[in-house]
């Protein structure tokens, strides 16, 4: 096909041989199956800030690390130098995170690199070579529920343990090849320890997974692994390799509970006392 514009740049500097075809135009970004050298690879082209809903993205931002503070500073002010500046970081993020997953024993498609906005990925194919289809649009018996939804937390929490939060998982942002799911979609990804948010997004993603799983294996629906796995995280408990149960202890919530309710009873014994006293001194 004719050269998009915005991949011309990775043409010119031979990273890219050849456009094959258009995958998908998403709401942030269009999707292109590449030739590199005699290689298939998928590119992800992001969309300009304006085109995307910009606003959102304070959520994800925070906590972000800046190095330089020039750049913090300018990112705060919002100036244009700190809007290109912010959507260099967000690009980066997703590269950056894929990277970082990749080493921590997540799948995610192989990174190659993003220039120019553009980032360069492994394209993830079943073993006939066909693009691999979206978790979202393939159907599976109990069993295989039970088992990709096991690996889905598993990679959930190395995720954590690599201090990241996807932030927008979903059956839309898996994909499914012969050996099972593989992660996609990270521009968004979120520190766990430094955005306020991380806690409520795992939660999310999570809940998505158990939701979308739990329609072929009902028995998922029962399960709490977001709470399971931030306790752990935060208790400084969590390793990769946790034996996650999806069970979560009674808390001491109820334990609470009968303690204020044994407080009550006590103050109000008490009241009755001196309700009687005040009685008996009137009668005397
Ligand atoms: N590495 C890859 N291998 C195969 N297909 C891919 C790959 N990356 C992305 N895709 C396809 O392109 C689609 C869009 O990619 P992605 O989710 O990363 O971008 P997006 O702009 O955030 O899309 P959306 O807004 O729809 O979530 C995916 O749903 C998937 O079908
Ligand atoms: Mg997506």
């Amino acid at each position: 096909m004719k050269t998009p514009k915005r991949i011309q740049p990775l043409m010119d500097d031979g990273l890219v041989d050849e456009v094959i075809s258009r995958l998908m135009s998403g709401k942030e970004a269009d999707v292109f199956i590449v030739r590199c050298g005699d290689e298939i690879r998928c590119a992800k082209v992001y969309k300009d800030a304006v085109k995307r809903s910009f606003k959102k993205a304070a959520q994800y931002q925070e906590g972000r690390k800046v190095r330089n503070s020039r750049r913090a500073r300018a990112m705060e002010k919002g100036s244009k130098f700190g809007r290109k500046q912010q959507e260099d970081t967000w690009q980066n993020a997703e590269v950056d995170a894929l990277y970082r997953l990749a080493s921590a024993g997540v799948r995610v498609p192989k990174p190659y690199g993003c220039f120019d906005g553009v980032l360069l990925m492994e394209l993830v194919t079943d073993d006939a070579g066909d693009v691999a289809p979206r978790l979202g649009d393939v159907g599976m018996t109990e069993d295989q529920a039970e088992e990709d939804h096991a690996v889905m937390m598993q990679y959930v929490m190395r995720m954590l343990c690599a201090g990241i939060v996807h932030g927008d998982l979903s059956e839309f942002n898996v994909l499914v090849d012969d050996y099972g799911p593989v992660v996609i979609d990270l521009p968004q990804a979120v520190d766990a320890a430094a955005n306020n948010n991380a806690q409520a997004m795992l939660t999310r993603d999570v809940e998505n997974m158990k939701n979308y799983y739990g329609q072929y294996a009902p028995g998922l629906l029962n399960t709490q692994y977001a709470k399971e796995m931030w306790d752990l995280y935060e208790e400084g408990e969590l390793h990769p390799e946790y034996p996650l149960t999806g069970e979560c202890t009674e808390d001491d919530d109820d334990a609470d509970v009968d303690a204020v309710l044994e407080e009550i009873k006590a103050a109000l014994a008490e009241e009755e006392a001196r309700l009687e006293r005040i009685r008996v001194a009137n009668e005397e």
